[in-house]
């Protein structure tokens, strides 16, 4: 909805993956200015509509319209974002059938590098809703020893120091610098954060915290592909259900 150029690249990523994996897509690029009963309306038609599996409401959405209420009208078998309170719950207690894609992908990296999570110190900068308590809660049951830190997290060095891995998904450029990283520790950036001059940098400063971390996430190409890649899985388990009830 409207026209932020991030949103602009996100969509068009997902779009090239679904032709890739050879799933259609269908792009509702709505004015900045639609309404509220105009976008619940769209929302509604996917809702029923068979011939869609997913639906994805790329956020943010303009200021004027009520967020709330559009995570909550997409259908919660076609919530491919897994943000619906009811997708949120299920994550809650460990019985989901969607993960959000960012946590889920993240949780990929990890398991993919072969790196155990069960007894690790495990520390999350950010607190959103779409990332940092997902990301919590499944590091939770990969039994992992979590902590969350947030804007007033008292000594956020000392807590990053003491982490076996990282995940920083606040949205402040470069705030996790090397000194604040254990020798050996994994460091996943999730940040996106464009700077005045245009470059893209993530929420870690990449050449100091690469010095000391055993593994480490770059910007862009790290995390990013793998929300991606994860959006896929979403839409091919929802498909799969779909097909099954029909
Ligand atoms: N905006 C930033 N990240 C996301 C995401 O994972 N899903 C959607 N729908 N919007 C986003």
């Amino acid at each position: 909805m409207g026209d932020d150029p991030a949103s602009r690249i996100y969509v068009n990523n997902k779009k090239k993956a679904c032709e890739y994996c050879g799933i259609r897509s269908f792009e509702y690029a709505l004015p900045g200015d639609t309404t509220q009963e105009e976008l619940m309306d769209l929302i509604e038609k996917l809702n029923g509509d068979d011939s869609v599996d997913g639906i994805l409401c790329q956020l943010p959405i303009p200021k004027h319209l009520d967020e709330k209420a559009v995570i909550n009208a997409i259908r919660p078998d076609k919530d491919v974002d897994a943000f619906h309170p009811a997708n949120v719950g299920k994550i809650m207690i460990g019985d989901y059938d969607f993960l959000p894609c960012t946590p889920a992908g993240v949780m990929e990296l990890i398991r993919e590098s072969g790196i155990d999570i069960a007894g690790k110190e495990c520390v999350v900068i950010g607190r959103s809703n779409i990332v940092g308590k997902p990301m919590a809660m499944l590091l939770l049951h990969a039994h992992g020893t979590v902590t969350i830190c947030h804007s007033k997290t008292k000594d956020l060095a000392e807590t990053v120091r003491r982490a076996d891995i990282v995940v920083a998904a606040v949205g402040v450029p470069e705030l996790i610098t090397g000194d604040m990283i254990k020798e050996g520790a994994v460091v996943i950036d999730v940040g996106m954060n464009r700077l005045p001059d245009k470059k893209l940098v993530g929420d870690v400063a990449f050449e100091s915290a690469a010095k000391k971390a055993s593994a480490i996430t770059p910007v862009p190409g790290g995390v990013g592909p793998m929300t991606i890649a994860m959006l896929m899985k979403n839409t091919v388990k929802a498909a799969l259900v779909h097909h099954e009830n029909k």
